[in-house]
């Protein structure tokens, strides 16, 4: 039996993550990607959000708002610029970042790896590479012995799914090749690579200090999760893709990290891959992490029809009706689908943190409903007798969203390009007190 969290501590958060908000990731593989052009606009990261610079402004509007969890993510390619070769200063600066937090009572949620990798690495075909789970767990080494020990809660890799599906089928992300096989290569690797990192987090981590030191250290991943539906309700097709995606893109991994089947497999498309030997039979994560946004419609579209998402795929995915309420990326506002993931989630026996939830909301139009929303349905959870642990709205800041540049504005603090300067949209004042009456009627579940 595994100590957990006391569950009646739900953590309150926002999450972040270091390419999107620090700014000069120069040694990753986005950087490079960025120079290419491939973003939106031909806009590249750059400064970002300049969080390196302002990190003590940032935990400091985190602990006002009243949060008592911070989600981050450390760059390994900032660690380790060059294979083997460590960079002390940029370990110092995760270091301050931490103690920031711990001087705020915010406590780390710490990711491994969201989204990029060292451009050295990605060179070598990155996780496509057998000798992959060598070098990263080289890298979690490193943090769990000069970090881990003020670090109670982690996750190895954020959204292996959509790393997996983003760059070799979507292509939206770096190195943007269209290769289902390559699909189930990288998730077995990313599964290697999980399980070698969850060993080294439980064996390496040294004696605990500052002020979480008395919580287990606890592992998992931030895995995605979309309410798969027929787009047409009647048609056996979308059917039984709905359900094929749901079983492939919301439970294979979930499958994976509690020791049962890996099917990271489609029919027709994604080829099954050998089996990892080490993850079968044994469950590799203490909790799920959810990151759940909206809902999908799935239709079987057997010819292209000329709007570039069918060209490859006798697919189509669309994540909201013309007429829903939706937002400025277009998916649409669907709190009712976070109960269904919730559900799903916990067949698995596992404590759940809902590791991002959040909206594109350039004017601040929805965003304080969709909070409140979002939240009901946790706390419907809870009373339905559901263990969740905490809630980490995504994001802190305004920030790089990946290809699509710095468009969509997901922040709960708009950040100003020009100046960098942060203000708070008026749903801060909603999320705060959203925490405020929890913490009032709930203080069981919500203290
Ligand atoms: C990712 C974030 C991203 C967010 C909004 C999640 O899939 O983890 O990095 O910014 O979605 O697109």
């Amino acid at each position: 039996m595994v100590a957990y969290l006391n569950p009646r501590k739900f953590l309150w958060g926002a999450a972040t993550s270091s390419h999107q908000v620090e700014g000069h990731n120069i040694h990753n593989d986005w950087w490079a990607w960025e120079q290419e052009g491939h973003i939106e606009g031909g806009v590249r990261s750059e400064t970002a959000t300049d969080h390196w610079n302002r990190f003590r402004e940032d935990i400091q509007l985190a602990a006002d708002l009243g949060l008592t969890s911070y989600r981050f993510s450390i760059e390994w390619s900032r660690l380790e610029p060059e294979p083997g070769k460590w960079d002390r200063a940029s370990l110092e600066w995760y270091s301050e970042l931490i103690a920031e937090c711990e001087r705020n009572g915010l406590l780390p949620m710490l990711t491994l790896h969201h989204f990029t990798s060292p451009k050295w690495f990605a060179e070598k075909n990155g996780f496509c590479n057998e000798n992959a789970p060598n070098e990263f767990v080289a890298y979690v080494e490193y943090v769990a012995k000069n970090l881990g020990s003020r670090i109670p809660l982690w996750c190895t890799f954020n959204e292996p799914m959509v790393l997996a599906v983003g760059t070799y089928i979507a292509k939206i992300m770096p190195p943007a090749i269209f290769s289902p096989a390559s699909v189930s290569i990288i998730s077995r690797n990313l599964l290697r690579s999980h399980v070698r990192a969850y060993e080294t987090l439980h064996s390496q981590i040294p004696e605990r200090k500052g002020p979480w030191k008395d919580l287990p250290v606890q592992v998992g991943i931030a895995h995605s999760m979309l309410d798969f539906m027929p787009d047409r309700a009647w048609h056996p097709l979308d059917q039984l893709l709905s359900f094929t995606f749901h079983r492939f893109y919301n439970l294979s991994w979930l499958d994976a990290v509690t020791g049962r089947a890996q099917r990271f497999s489609l029919p027709f498309l994604v080829p099954r891959s050998p089996v990892v030997k080490e993850a079968l039979s044994r469950r590799t994560v203490d909790f799920i992490g959810i990151n759940y946004y909206t809902k999908a419609y799935v239709q079987w579209r057997p010819r292209d029809t000329g709007d570039g998402k069918s060209a490859e795929m006798p697919l189509g995915i669309v994540f909201a009706r013309r007429r829903e309420p939706m937002s400025d990326v277009g998916w649409a506002i669907h709190p009712q689908g976070l109960m269904r993931v919730m559900k799903a989630a916990s067949r698995y026996g596992l404590p759940i943190y809902i590791t991002e939830n959040g909206i594109a909301d350039r004017e601040d139009q929805y965003r304080a409903e969709y909070l409140k929303t979002h939240v009901q349905q946790i706390q419907d959870a809870i009373a339905a007798g559901l263990d969740i642990r905490g809630y980490y709205y995504w994001s802190l800041l305004d920030n790089f969203e990946w290809i699509k540049g710095f468009g969509p504005r997901f922040g709960l603090f708009a950040v100003n390009y020009d100046s960098f300067e942060r203000s708070a949209r008026s749903s801060v004042t909603a999320y705060k007190s959203i925490i405020d009456t929890a913490n009032r009627d709930a203080p069981r579940t919500f203290s």
